[in-house]
């Protein structure tokens, strides 16, 4: 772990030297500074500022202050803590009432990563080299780099801008700031990707645009953010409470529960033949975050419902169902434009069938009953890979120590 007071011997030599290269500098310029402060005051508007200043200290309104930081004054007790809704005090993290949600935090912050710490060097000879992919096999990394490099900027903005002020309990705020600071890093990774393999970055980054299976779930999910991400959208009535329960379905269920998982398959299925391993990797450290990711999103809706059981109505759990079954289905389209042919032991149609494996448990994980009857799973080892137990076991293999912060340096 880095001390502060830990530099090597060269820092102990050339730190004096540096020091006394700048100082007549900075000293001149100091003094000039000062001077000119000191002649822009007189004495008596000093003191004037002072009690200006005390006296602003002292028409402070405590009690007002706690209602504009959102919720009522006094401390909280457990019993008014809810999901939405909620007037008791954000600010405070404790009593718990969302333990669950505390936890995923806890579990999130102990997996973190940075996707720098991932040797590209082999997926770099491979992509440059002119027989190491077919044409079909770097479609399937185009494809999925474009798809993904946008669309998780796509979920950070759904959490950052609409869903996190419409989430009132702060445990669950305090995973959805570490779940945003994942999206960065995972947009990051992508990024990394594409600069590593010295892609078209233009090209990449406007395939949600230009692409029609790519667009279409972009479009599809920033559907469901439009209305709510208005600063003026506000939640209390059942209109208003259906349709955040409508975004976290889109965002959690769908975009992060079934349109990751095409690409998350085909490119992991890449790394298990020895090919692109380095991006394989960042994908890997990716679908661990998302499974954690798609697990809270599913208790958030399940305690909603418990506790505003009158917004589970029919008419909700039918459009809750339909909304599943669209991205199952915009979802099988991708994997049909991305793989017209067999490639990489799998084919549209295996990826078809784990699609309404995954949808028939997405219905079933917030209460619905299963569309897809008897659909199986093709490729078990998808499940072995998002099984936390060996994620966790993963990275406490993982020599790094994330406090020592590679980036810092005296200079
Ligand atoms: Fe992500
Ligand atoms: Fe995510």
């Amino acid at each position: 772990m880095l001390n502060w007071d830990d530099y090597n011997e060269s820092d102990k030599v050339q730190k004096p030297q540096k020091i006394q290269e700048t100082q007549p500098v900075i000293a001149e310029e100091k003094v000039e500074a000062v001077e000119e402060n000191i002649s822009e005051y007189s004495p008596v508007e000093a003191g004037d500022r002072a009690k200006q200043a005390q006296e602003a200290i002292d028409k402070l309104d405590t009690r007002q202050g706690e209602e504009e930081l959102e919720g009522l004054a006094g401390r909280v007790q457990v019993d008014d803590k809810a999901m939405i809704n909620c007037r008791a005090d954000l600010n405070q993290l404790v009593p718990f009432k969302y333990d669950w949600a505390w936890q995923k935090y806890l579990d999130g912050s102990a997996n973190h990563w940075m996707p720098q710490e991932i040797n590209m060097t082999a997926d770099v000879a491979l992509w440059k080299s002119q027989d190491g992919l077919t044409a079909d096999e770097r479609m399937i990394v185009m494809r999925n780099l474009g798809f993904f490099s946008t669309a998780d900027s796509l979920v950070a903005n759904n959490l950052v801008l609409a869903i996190y002020r419409l989430i009132t309990n702060p445990e669950c705020r305090q995973y959805i700031l570490r779940q945003s600071f994942e999206e960065a890093i995972h947009t990051h990774a992508y990024q990394y990707c594409i600069e590593s393999l010295g892609m078209d970055e233009g090209e990449i980054f406007n395939m949600y645009r230009e692409i029609p299976s790519v667009a279409k779930k972009a479009s599809w999910g920033l559907k469901y953010t439009k209305e709510i991400s208005d600063p003026g959208f506000t939640t209390g009535t059942d209109e208003t409470d259906k349709l955040l329960l409508k975004n976290l379905i889109a965002f959690y269920c769908v975009l992060e529960g079934i349109f990751f998982y095409c690409g998350f398959t085909q490119i992991l299925s890449m790394g298990r033949r020895n090919k692109m391993t380095g991006t394989a990797e960042q994908f890997q450290y990716i679908l661990r975050d998302e499974s954690m990711h798609l697990n809270f999103g599913i208790d958030m809706i399940n305690q909603i419902k418990i506790e505003n059981p009158h917004l589970w109505d029919d008419q909700m759990r039918h459009e809750a169902a339909q909304m599943i079954l669209e991205g199952t289905e915009l979802e099988i389209q991708y994997a049909r434009d991305t793989m017209p042919r067999g490639i990489l032991g799998m084919n549209a149609g295996m990826m078809e069938e784990y699609l309404q494996f995954i949808a028939n448990r997405r219905l079933v994980q917030i209460g619905l009953e299963e569309e897809f009857e008897g659909a199986t799973n093709p490729f078990p080892w998808m499940s072995e890979i998002m099984d936390l137990r060996k994620e966790k076991n993963f990275f406490e293999t993982r020599v790094i120590e994330y406090q020592t912060g590679g980036a810092l340096t005296w200079d």
